[in-house]
């Protein structure tokens, strides 16, 4: 039995999905359901037995270490998160409480259930820390991508909250021998991301011909992964990763925004005209920029490449396709994720006067 916490968000979703397809062993879902989880994500398999779900908070450590009893578990991959940096800006200390308390609670149990497992259980037993590039703070143009060695420079609060949860997983093993791994990677993009995130929500804008925001100049440069592709590297990582490793996954993809924004226009051009015929791209419109905005991220992959020979598999443009055609096959979805709360967040993040 594999143990997912978050798994109704949008990468753990796919990851549960993909787990229950390619492999025979059971999975745990444990989700509080915020306002970026959704039951439906995993509607597809919410009649197989071998899903199991559990609504609640990583935070509440008592539910967890019974879950673990129930359930024995060998191997833990920790998702739940507040994910969203320009949230993360608005309001901290949510980042704070969920990310880094959230994790410290989960290790805790974890540290306690792992300690009275027999020696054979012990040594096979994995923490997959799902975790962010974002950890290590922002490139220049001309600077090496990302090691696993570089310094953790952590600029947002959204980075902050992880690279503290990355610090306590570490601690936990360096101090207790719990055996985890971490995974730092890029963005990820493809079905049921929330439309708060950029290519979900120029998707999701473009449709109705409302504008595009691009924050600042648009050049500043994102990694940009299939979502699928991650989970492959997470399979990889929970198959073969080294206890106390940290594997940095990516999708040598870089691209600055704006392109990102002109090639889902350009897709979208093809696949869903706007009824006037003019071109999506239109729409773009350049606003203030987020605060403290991380110039570059970019990925090395050496280390996962070599040591357990995995390489992203879908080329961006292809992705974008896979990921413009759900958006339009899945109109259902988008309105159920756009509720009040969501228009909420647009108004205060998009309007003139943001913070
Ligand atoms: P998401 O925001 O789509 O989903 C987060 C999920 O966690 C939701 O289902 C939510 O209900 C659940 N959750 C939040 N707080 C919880 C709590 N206290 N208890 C239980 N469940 C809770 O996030 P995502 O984009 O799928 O990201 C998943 C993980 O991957 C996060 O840890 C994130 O930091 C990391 N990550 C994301 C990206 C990316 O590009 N999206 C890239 C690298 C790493
Ligand atoms: O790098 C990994 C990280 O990628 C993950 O850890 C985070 O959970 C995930 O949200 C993502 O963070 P970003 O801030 O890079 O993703 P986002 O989609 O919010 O923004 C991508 C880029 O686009 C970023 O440079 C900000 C810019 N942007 C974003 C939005 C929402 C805009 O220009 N306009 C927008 O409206």
């Amino acid at each position: 039995m594999i143990f997912v916490t978050g798994g109704c968000g949008f990468i753990g979703s796919c990851f549960v999905l993909d787990w229950l397809e390619q492999a025979d062993e059971p999975v745990l879902n444990l989700d509080a359901l915020t306002y970026a989880g959704h039951l439906g994500n995993l509607a597809p398999v919410e009649r197989n037995a071998r899903y199991h779900f559990v609504r609640g908070d990583i935070r509440d450590r008592a539910l967890f270490a019974s879950l673990l009893e129930k359930w024995q578990p060998r191997a833990i991959v920790h998702f739940a998160a507040e994910s969203h940096v320009d949230r993360s800006i608005a309001g901290p200390a949510a980042f704070v409480d969920t990310n880094v308390n959230g994790t410290v609670a989960l290790l805790e149990a974890t540290l306690a259930y792992w300690q009275k497992l027999g020696a054979a259980q012990a040594a096979a037993f994995r923490f997959v820390n799902v975790s962010t590039d974002e950890v290590f703070g922002s490139l220049g143009p001309g600077d090496a991508p990302f090691t696993e060695s570089h310094p953790y420079q952590p600029n947002s609060p959204y980075s902050a909250s992880k690279a503290g949860a990355d610090h306590f997983v570490r601690a936990w093993h360096h101090t207790f021998d719990l055996p985890t791994i971490t995974t730092n990677c890029s963005n990820n993009y493809g079905p049921r991301q929330f439309p708060e995130k950029l290519i979900p929500l120029v998707i999701h804008n473009a449709l109705r011909g409302e504008p595009l925001p691009v924050y600042g100049d648009g050049q500043q440069v994102r990694d940009w992964l299939y979502v699928a592709d991650h989970c492959s590297a997470l399979r990889a990582v929970l198959a073969q990763g080294k206890p106390g490793a940290t594997y940095n996954i990516g999708g040598r993809a870089e691209m600055a925004n704006i392109d990102v924004v002109r090639i889902v226009c350009a897709t979208l051009d093809e696949m869903r005209p706007s009824p006037d015929g003019q071109p999506h791209e239109r729409l773009v419109r350049y606003v203030t920029d987020r605060r403290g905005h991380d110039r570059r991220y970019a990925i090395d992959d050496t280390k996962i490449a070599g040591e357990l020979g995995w390489a992203p598999s879908v080329r961006f443009e292809e992705g974008i396709r896979r990921t413009v055609r759900w958006y339009l096959d899945n109109e259902a979805w988008v309105q159920s994720v756009t509720s009040g709360a969501y228009r909420q967040w647009i108004e205060q993040q998009y309007s003139a006067g943001r913070p």
